[in-house]
């Protein structure tokens, strides 16, 4: 592999100059020796040699970039499938790490580090805060989930190799979150936009005004989708300019795609990824512009190097070159899924973990409805049940049981629904296909 060959000089656009500034036929033919190297890496693991030899093709196989449409697509389900480190393709003393995502029913998806996969995360981190201004003289404030969340540790050790002053001070206690940006001069937070605004909100009632009051400059905002109109509005309301980040831990976490200074659209890393965008139906790849379903190859990575991973995220390609002098590809923000996970103060839920939960309760009937709102500037599920029977004359005891639910949902989903209890045949009944999630945030546009 090439070294990362960061740059020390602060007045330089480019944190890698060497890869960032590569041109088409340089990534291009970095990507296809990194392509063969993995998939030769790959047969180490069970899983791919069986996939490979089910599919009639070797490693040799691969002579051009092309070739990979010959190689199957990975799955959420083959994760699941091969729980917990079937896909590894080194031994298990060779990681260092583990992260883990939602599965859909029953296991979370593992995803395996080594201390070398660690340290390429960080570089990609730090690539994308240096390439938005970022400096080693600034301040950088996580106010991720830490622990499992790649959020948390992706961005404290991409900010610490970066060389900031970085505050890991994670999710929620916003009071707190305030009292550091005043107190350590923060210039830059990552934080998923939702909760920003409920930053902002809490500022208000405790008389604080961003522009006057902090040195903030830089937002890193992502984990969850949202729009061009929620990204403008969270700038006006803190006078700081705010940069979409996409990641998922399946490619490592934070760090895979991050918008340049131009603001159009996510430069996706091609030394570290090749990138897809098939027809979800098909699986047969769209023209440049339309969108499809992002698939993508990790090409860089030691402990579990994903082929043809299928992200179920929808998006299109937008460029291929830009004014920064990047000519890694240009993704546009997310435009939905093409599975039923939904994404909530940067947690993933799919509507089956809540089903499970619910249908363990005696008390419940089976029809139930997932509401996701915005109210004050707070994102939030409302899960609304209905009851097996009526026992409305027993107030108290619906309180119990709506309080049981409530904790069971957080223990699975790791965050607080309201639940509502409401009696049998009161729910829609849809025709067909039950509709169990209304989403009324308006993420995608
Ligand atoms: N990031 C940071 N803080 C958040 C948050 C988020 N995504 N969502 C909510 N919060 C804050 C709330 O504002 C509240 O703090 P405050 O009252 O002092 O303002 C506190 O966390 C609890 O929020 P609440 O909505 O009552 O809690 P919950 O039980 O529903 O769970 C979290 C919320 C924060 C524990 C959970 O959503 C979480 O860990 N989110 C982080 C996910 C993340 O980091 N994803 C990135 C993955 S790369
Ligand atoms: P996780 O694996 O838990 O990090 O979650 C990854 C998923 O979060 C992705 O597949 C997306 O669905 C979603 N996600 C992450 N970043 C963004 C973003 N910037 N915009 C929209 N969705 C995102
Ligand atoms: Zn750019």
């Amino acid at each position: 592999m090439k070294n990362i060959g960061m740059t020390k000089d602060y007045s330089c656009e480019y944190f890698n100059p060497e890869i960032e500034t590569m041109t088409r036929e340089q990534i291009e033919a970095l990507q296809l020796e990194r392509l063969k190297a993995t998939v030769k890496h790959c047969m180490n693991s069970p899983f791919y040699k069986k996939r490979f030899k089910e599919a009639g093709i070797t490693p040799e196989d691969i002579k051009t970039l092309g070739d990979i449409r010959n190689i199957p697509f990975t799955t959420k389900q083959d994760l699941r499938d091969t729980y917990p480190f079937g896909l590894a393709s080194v031994s298990i003393e060779k990681c260092t790490r583990l992260h883990s995502s939602s599965g859909t029913t029953g296991n979370p998806t593992v995803i395996l580090h080594t201390d070398k996969d660690i340290d390429e995360w960080a570089n990609q981190v730090a690539r994308n805060l240096w390439m938005v201004g970022l400096r080693p003289t600034d301040v950088f404030q996580n106010s991720s989930g830490y622990g499992m969340f790649t959020g948390g540790l992706g961005f404290q050790n991409g900010a610490e190799k970066l060389g900031m002053l970085t505050v890991p001070a994670a999710a929620g206690n916003s009071l707190r979150q305030i009292k550091f940006i005043k107190d350590f001069g923060t210039t830059a937070i990552h934080a998923v936009p939702s909760y920003l605004t409920r930053l902002k909100e809490v500022m208000d009632q405790e008389g604080i005004d961003p522009r006057r009051d902090t040195k903030l400059k830089v937002f890193a905002i992502g984990a969850e989708p949202h729009s061009e109109e929620q990204r403008k509005r969270i700038e006006d309301m803190f006078g700081v300019k705010a940069y979409n980040s996409f990641g998922m831990s399946e490619m490592c976490g934070p760090g895979v795609g991050f918008e340049c200074k131009e603001q159009n659209g996510l430069h996706f890393w091609e030394d570290y990824y090749i990138v897809e965008i098939v027809d979800p139906e098909t699986l047969e790849p769209v023209p440049d512009g339309e969108i499809g379903e992002l698939v993508l190859t990790s090409i860089c990575r030691e402990a579990m190097p994903l082929l043809r991973y299928r992200t179920r995220d929808l998006t299109r390609v937008l460029g291929r070159s830009c004014p920064c002098g990047r000519n890694h590809v240009r993704l546009d923000r997310m435009k939905g899924r093409s599975d039923d996970m939904m994404v909530l103060k940067g947690v993933n839920i799919f509507p089956i973990q809540i089903e499970k939960i619910l249908m363990r309760f005696p008390e419940l009937a089976s029809n139930y409805l997932i509401t996701l709102t915005t109210d004050e500037d707070n994102d939030n599920m409302t899960v609304e049940v209905e009851l097996e029977d009526l026992f409305t004359d027993d107030f108290q005891r619906l309180l119990d049981l709506a309080s049981r639910i409530k904790r069971a949902l957080k223990d699975e989903i790791l965050l607080t629904p309201h639940v509502k209890l409401v009696p049998k045949g009161s729910l829609p009944v849809s025709e067909g296909k039950a509709v169990r999630v209304i989403d009324k945030r308006k993420v995608y546009q």
